[in-house]
């Protein structure tokens, strides 16, 4: 009898408990390792927002900038393990799952965000979302932050003036090759650490949008900036696939409905926000902002595209050549 009870008692507990989580709101911890200000941070608060303010009581999302959850390397790990729920790594930083995004990484494949917008919108763009499923890994969208301006202590006007120099870059073979193709140096970094490397000289350049130059005060620690726009730093917004499809479908269908609002409002932004970032650099006037000769473009160009070969059998030519498509239209 005793033991009977002792069992009811443990089923109600149980039970009971069962019942009251279930009244909980459903988490969604959103990690990442940018500021607030800038199109990724703002596109995080967007969606806590909306999901708030549509969801509430059933959906809370709970926002952490600037790595200070999880830094890079460790996010991903953490959106496997279920300790967050959604991220939005650069598009340089999914080597290890698929290396069909490498794309985004090639130097001078998009002439601007516009043509970056289109192929992410194409069938292919649309298609390389689903590419990590095999790896609990779907993507929601694609978040612009916009196109990379190369930085250091050195002018750089020509290839040959970054000869030697050691160059941050994301966890992104693509881009290692990028600067071993100017005799440079490339030294992989996680994000939080670039300040430092650039302060204490570890590493002598980097390559960033504005809205993370200004919002790192990377230019307090680079004198110049050369207006490269050699390639784009974009974002996949991600969740974990088994997390996403369990679910209960009315709360996954109004998360669907916020995630395409938010992605659209994060693109419509983006480049207004890196504008701002800029004239920011600029009135700070610590550092030089070099624009390039379209000669000096030329030149970029040239020595940086030969990469484009190496990654090609990875990526496929029917990859690349629909990205092109995106420029022409
Ligand atoms: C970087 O590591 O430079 C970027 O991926 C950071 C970011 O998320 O914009």
């Amino acid at each position: 009898m005793l033991k009977f009870t002792a069992k009811a008692l443990v089923c109600a507990v149980s039970l009971g408990i069962a019942s009251w989580a279930s009244a909980d709101p459903i988490l969604i911890k959103f990690s990442h390792v940018v500021a607030d200000s800038t199109p990724k941070g703002q596109g995080a608060l967007m969606f806590k927002k909306l999901v708030e303010e549509r969801l509430p009581g059933k959906v809370e999302v709970q926002v952490y900038p600037n790595s200070s959850l999880f830094g890079d390397g460790k996010e991903m790990e953490a959106l496997l393990l279920g300790d967050v729920q959604m991220i939005a790594p650069s598009l340089a930083k999914f080597g290890q799952y698929t290396k069909k995004l490498q794309i985004f990484d090639l130097p001078f494949l998009f002439n601007d965000i516009n043509a970056v917008d289109r192929f992410q919108h194409s069938d292919a763009g649309q298609g390389l979302l689903h590419s990590m499923e095999s790896n609990n890994i779907t993507g929601l969208g694609y978040w612009h932050n916009g196109m990379k301006q190369l930085s250091a202590n050195k002018a750089l006007h020509e290839p040959k003036d970054a000869r030697g120099l050691k160059f941050r870059v994301q966890s992104s073979e693509v881009l290692e090759e990028q600067f071993k193709a100017l005799k440079a140096n490339a030294r992989k970094m996680s994000f939080s650490e670039v300040y430092q490397g650039l302060q204490t000289g570890v590493v002598n350049g980097a390559e960033n949008p504005w809205s993370n130059i200004e919002s790192q005060k990377f230019y307090e620690v680079q004198k110049y900036i050369t207006e490269s726009n050699h390639g784009v730093l974009d974002y996949m917004l991600i969740t974990n696939t088994k997390f996403w499809n369990g679910l209960p479908p009315d709360i996954r269908t109004e998360l669907d409905k916020i995630v395409v609002e938010v992605t659209d409002e994060v693109n419509k932004e983006a480049a207004e926000l890196n504008d701002k970032a800029k004239a920011k650099v600029v009135a700070a006037g610590t550092s030089e902002v070099i624009e390039l000769t379209p000669e000096e473009r030329g030149k970029w160009v040239e020595a940086m595209k030969p990469v484009w070969k190496k990654f090609e059998g990875d990526i496929g030519s029917d990859l690349i050549e629909a990205a092109q498509k995106a420029n022409a239209e």
